[in-house]
């Protein structure tokens, strides 16, 4: 089975984190959303894509690339997040969805976050994702395969 994950992890490379433990340990092929404007998704079975969070969903490059993917091919999500109250995949896997794509789930944990006034404090979530965090994301995956 041919997997790739797609990130995009621009505030403090938290989500890469968990995209790099996976990739440590599994076959995938890792591409980085703000490199690149097309991805042969064809050549893939499974899509992963990976994100931090802002303003309550995954970051706008990943959504716009997302939007490519052809209708049947099974997707699945990971992200980190200042605060980790809700699914933040919601948006780009209803996006996936509405054009015929499978959802296999999602797992999301907290990042270090210093957004906006947070920077002022020296931020939230310092060290995470943590150990446990990571190893959650990596269980997630191997669920998946
Ligand atoms: C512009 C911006 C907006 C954010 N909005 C949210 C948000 O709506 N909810 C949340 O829980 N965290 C939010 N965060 C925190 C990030 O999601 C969190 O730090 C995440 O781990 C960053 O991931 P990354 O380092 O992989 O980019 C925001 C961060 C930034 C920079």
């Amino acid at each position: 089975m041919k997997v790739v994950i797609v990130y995009e992890s621009t505030h403090h490379g938290n989500t890469k984190i968990l995209v790099d433990a996976i990739a440590k340990k599994n076959e995938v092929d890792l591409v980085d959303a703000t490199k690149t404007n097309s991805i042969p998704y064809e050549r893939y079975d499974m899509i992963g894509f990976a994100s931090g969070a802002a303003f309550g969903k995954f970051y706008k490059k990943i959504t716009s690339l997302a939007r490519s993917v052809p209708s049947g091919k099974k997707v699945f999500f990971l992200y980190s997040c200042g605060k980790n109250s809700k699914d933040y995949s919601k948006n780009i896997c209803g996006i996936l969805e509405a054009n015929g794509c499978i959802s296999l789930g999602s797992y999301g944990c907290c990042g270090y976050d210093t957004y906006g006034p947070l920077k002022l404090m020296g931020g939230i979530n310092k060290g995470h994702p943590d150990e446990n965090e990571i190893r959650g994301a990596v269980d997630f995956y191997t669920s998946l395969v």
